[in-house]
């Protein structure tokens, strides 16, 4: 299948390669195409991944086409095949896919028009590992040796899922730290203030309240005051570690009110990020470099 539908099985050459085109358009390196036209298929809520790749396929002078999924025959019963199959007999060419199933592009393996993996279920979300690497390789111009404490609901997050197959891979020392009934094992657990303490990397996790089968054990004031990065943690960290988050934040929740704009944070600058790793990813893969 041609796109982006998950970061395993690409060469780690490959992710330094899309995020050093990325890092050269956000230096001003100029890319644009005629006459294409791409749409964003979101059928899960999204602020970020969503107008974040709409303005990038604006930035390439792509035309975008907005799919509102409730206003869609998706009501009348159309399966995501036979949605994704319309858009590409319309003759665009590619789309953005967000999806609470995992790997729903398994389905999709007859359409030959690319597809972007905007987020499947709890698996993958490519184009946020990559703009977290952007974000902390522009930090610290290497992957090797760094250490990142991921922080949260582990089992109910693809950033997480995600960031660890790739961070592993590029040499990064990965661990996951909360609550024990998110714990799925997916890295060494460390102890929070030790990561605090220890880590280049703290990114943070929201407690992802729409995936869970059963109520979180205690309440959000309780999570924040044992799981929170709160400013008296926050000011336990390394002289120059900086704090991520993938967003939505819950102030007061995962992070404090005061915390999530402190010099530390590269929350927004993830966000800024995102936009040139789209276009990266975009350009890459109509140009056949992806
Ligand atoms: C995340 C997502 O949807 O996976 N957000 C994002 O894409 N920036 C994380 C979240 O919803 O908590």
């Amino acid at each position: 299948m041609r796109g982006l539908l998950t970061l395993k099985g690409l060469s780690t050459e490959k992710i330094q390669q899309i995020i050093n085109y990325a890092l050269e358009l956000k230096g001003g390196a100029k890319k644009t195409y005629e006459n294409k036209k791409m749409a964003t298929l979101f059928f899960e809520n999204s602020t970020r991944t969503q107008y974040s790749f709409q303005t990038a396929m604006i930035n390439l002078g792509i035309n975008v086409i907005s799919f509102n999924a409730s206003a869609s025959s998706v009501n009348k019963g159309e399966t995501l095949y036979d949605t994704v199959r319309t858009f590409e007999s319309l003759g665009l060419d590619g789309v953005v896919i967000r999806h609470s199933k995992d790997e729903y592009f398994k389905e999709l393996e007859n359409i030959k028009m690319p597809i972007f993996n905007g987020g499947d279920g709890a698996a993958n979300h490519p184009t946020q590992c990559l703009l977290d690497l952007m974000t902390i390789y522009e930090e610290y111009g290497h992957f090797a040796g760094l250490k990142v404490a991921i922080i949260g609901d582990i089992s109910h997050s693809r950033v997480a899922h995600g960031n660890i197959e790739v961070m592993n891979r590029l040499g990064m020392e990965v661990y996951i730290a909360g609550p024990e009934e998110y714990n799925d094992g997916s890295a060494p657990h460390i102890d929070l203030d030790e990561a605090i303490k220890t880590c280049d990397v703290i990114m943070l996790l929201r407690v992802q309240f729409e995936r869970h089968q059963e109520k979180m054990s205690m309440s959000v004031e309780e999570y924040h005051q044992k799981f929170g990065l709160t400013e008296e943690r926050m000011n336990n960290m390394k002289e120059k570690a900086i704090i991520m988050h993938p967003a939505p934040i819950n102030r007061g929740v995962e992070i404090a009110d005061s915390v999530a704009e402190c010099p530390k944070s590269r929350i927004y600058k993830q966000m800024t990020n995102g936009v040139y790793v789209r276009m990266a990813v975009i350009s890459m893969v109509l140009d056949g470099d992806l």
